[in-house]
């Protein structure tokens, strides 16, 4: 802790220091800034006199961040290897065959596609080429939107869930509007005609720890606590938000039970870490786990205090460590896609 606390010291200004919430208290607590994935991208573009931005969170976070911030200054994730599951179940060679599978089918003129961000900057580059945008959590239904004021189809990615629980549950948009596109199969496992007569292209994606929670552990959250509030991300399972009373960005979370008054009850459905967090930090309020089970992100939690104190040192010693950069034209097409959606009102 004391040489986290030293190396940041001597850094000063130079160093920034953006903290998802999903990591570890541990981590956390030497963050500049905490958020969701919208306010990190939106705090790293705001930071231009920052010679290192440290981005404790999870690659395509700091491949977003590069792209956002000037050519001089540099990004670091402590951890290569926190990845995200969710983000490699989009590959561009996938996007694109899929991209392919659109024109064939004589849809693709008519479709904009969307990105989450929770995907490789390549991804939000061929957004960016093609006419789209990249979402977060806290504005998916105003970037799909502005997507549908220029065309009469979108190709959502990676996440089927946020794409749906989206269009269905805040567009008013039907089941039947929505198709996966699988890109383990021909064409997608989808006919021309199928696509053809659907509004929304879901890519079969999904995040491996929202997809944990399942309409019985809903169930069995109201059975066991009475008067049980029940606030869950969008990621999770259609069937599950479904049940929820309240579903939101992991900002939006806090903010919630934040403003919940004293003795109400909240099961959350969301990373282990931030609810352990709230739990703590709201000791009035009975803040629990939705799911019996452990679940915790793997990668999130790969930043962990060791790593941070080895990025922070080497960068004292004026040694850059675990730089993240994004090549020139991928990082102009990206950044296309994510200025489309850091203008949305
Ligand atoms: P938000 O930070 O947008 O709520 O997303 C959660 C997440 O899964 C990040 O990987
Ligand atoms: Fe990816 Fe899910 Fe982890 Fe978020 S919680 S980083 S979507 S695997």
């Amino acid at each position: 802790m004391e040489r986290a606390r030293r190396a940041k010291a001597a850094l000063g200004e130079r160093v920034f220091v953006l903290g998802h919430h999903y990591q570890r208290d541990e981590v956390i607590r030497f963050a500049d800034v905490t958020g969701d994935s919208f306010k990190l991208a939106r705090e790293a573009a705001a930071r231009p006199d920052a010679e290192y931005i440290v981005f404790c969170g999870v690659h395509f976070m700091a491949e977003s961040a590069d792209i956002l911030t000037s050519a001089s200054q540099k990004v670091v994730l402590p951890d290569l290897a926190a990845g995200c599951s969710m983000a490699d179940m989009a590959t561009f060679d996938q996007v694109e065959e899929c991209w392919e599978v659109l024109q064939d089918a004589g849809i693709a003129d008519v479709t904009v596609p969307v990105t989450y961000m929770n995907s490789s900057a390549d991804i939000k580059a061929f957004c960016g080429r093609n006419g789209g945008a990249v979402c977060t959590s806290s504005n998916a239904r105003r970037a799909l939107e502005w997507a549908f004021q220029r065309g009469e189809k979108v190709l959502f990615l990676p996440d089927q869930h946020l794409g749906r629980n989206t269009a269905v549950l805040e567009m008013g948009l039907s089941l039947d509007d929505c198709v996966v596109y699988d890109p383990h199969r021909p064409g997608g496992g989808l006919t021309p005609e199928r696509l053809a007569a659907a509004t929304v292209i879901l890519w079969k994606g999904h995040c491996s720890v929202h997809g944990r929670f399942s309409a019985q552990c809903v169930d069995d959250v109201r059975a066991r606590i009475p008067g049980v509030n029940v606030l869950v991300h969008p990621e999770c399972r259609h069937e599950v938000v479904t049940k929820a009373d309240h579903v939101g960005s992991t900002e939006y979370i806090i903010k919630k039970i934040e403003q919940a008054p004293a003795g109400s009850s909240w099961a959350v459905g969301t990373e282990l870490n931030l609810v352990k967090r709230l739990g703590a930090m709201f000791p009035d309020k009975n803040v629990t786990f939705l799911d019996r089970t452990v679940c915790y992100c793997s990668t999130m939690n790969r930043i962990d205090l060791p790593h941070l104190v080895w990025a922070l040192e080497s960068l004292a010693a004026g040694q850059v460590v675990n730089q993240i950069t994004v090549d020139d034209d991928t990082a102009h097409w990206a950044k296309v896609a994510l200025d489309r959606m850091l203008a949305l009102p």
